[in-house]
């Protein structure tokens, strides 16, 4: 396969969505696969007791290191010597923002491994550890806190699987894409399609007019006017705490 995905969570079964849609295919194809692994598996106690209190004291319970290290001690077993060894994601809402920059950076590793936690976190030791034996990258979705890494992981698998060659049938729309005013720092503009006129709202006249240059100028104005309504910080502008 062109890309190799590992995932280490409590909850396996989130990444069988995966399964479908167009990543699936590709799963299907062999372009991509995906081992999912299940933290407990590396537990001794009838319990199967993955985290504990806090040292320090304060509210929840925090990921105890040993599962975390077997289970990344079985990855590097998975990988044959002289073979690389997988980026290490570790899904947290304190990791630098992924992005699409990131996204494209990452599909062009070889194997990736996403270490799903829940949000009080995972022993810190097991990041400076692994730092030992792997590339981490500590990544958040966004600045807001879900109940788990796992959904993050889904939403930036997809984001990269998409971006590996082949799994997008039409590679056009990934150069469109390159060249969009999204990554160059921009929101898109809006999008129309036929019928012309829909319950009494045409579609802006220009976008009818066959004049190409007239169209990019329309779409980029929509595209700088939105940005600076939405995301002035994307233009250098101080950004909304909202
Ligand atoms: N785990 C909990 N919240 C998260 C977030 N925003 N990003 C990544 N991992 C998370």
């Amino acid at each position: 396969p062109a890309l190799r995905l590992d995932t280490i969570s409590i909850f396996p079964q989130y990444f069988d969505v995966l399964r479908l849609s167009l990543i699936g295919k590709a799963l299907a194809a062999g372009l991509i696969e995906l081992h999912t692994h299940d933290l407990r598996e590396f537990t001794h106690d009838r319990h199967r007791t993955v985290d504990d209190t806090p040292y320090g004291g304060g509210a929840g319970m925090v990921m105890k290191p040993e599962p975390w290290g077997e289970a990344l001690d079985a990855l590097l077993g998975s990988c044959p010597p002289g073979t690389e060894r997988p980026v290490l994601v570790f899904t947290t809402p304190s990791g630098e923002p992924f992005t699409q920059r990131v996204a494209g950076q990452l599909a062009s590793a070889p194997r990736l491994a996403f270490a799903c936690g829940r949000y009080e976190g995972i022993d810190k030791r097991v990041m400076v550890w692994a730092r030992e034996y792997f590339e981490v990258r500590e990544l958040s979705l966004g600045d807001y806190v879900l109940n788990g890494g796992e959904v993050a992981a889904l939403a930036m698998i997809e984001a990269i699987v998409r971006l590996v060659p082949g799994v997008i049938g039409n590679p056009e729309s990934l150069v469109e894409e390159s060249y969009s005013p999204h990554t160059e720092g921009m929101l898109e503009y809006p999008v129309y399609t036929k019928p012309a006129r829909w319950r009494g709202l045409d579609v802006p006249p220009v976008l009818l007019s066959g004049d190409h240059g007239a169209v990019d100028d329309w779409r980029a104005a929509r595209s700088l006017e939105t940005t600076r309504a939405r995301r002035p910080d994307l233009l250098g502008q101080p950004p909304s705490r909202s």
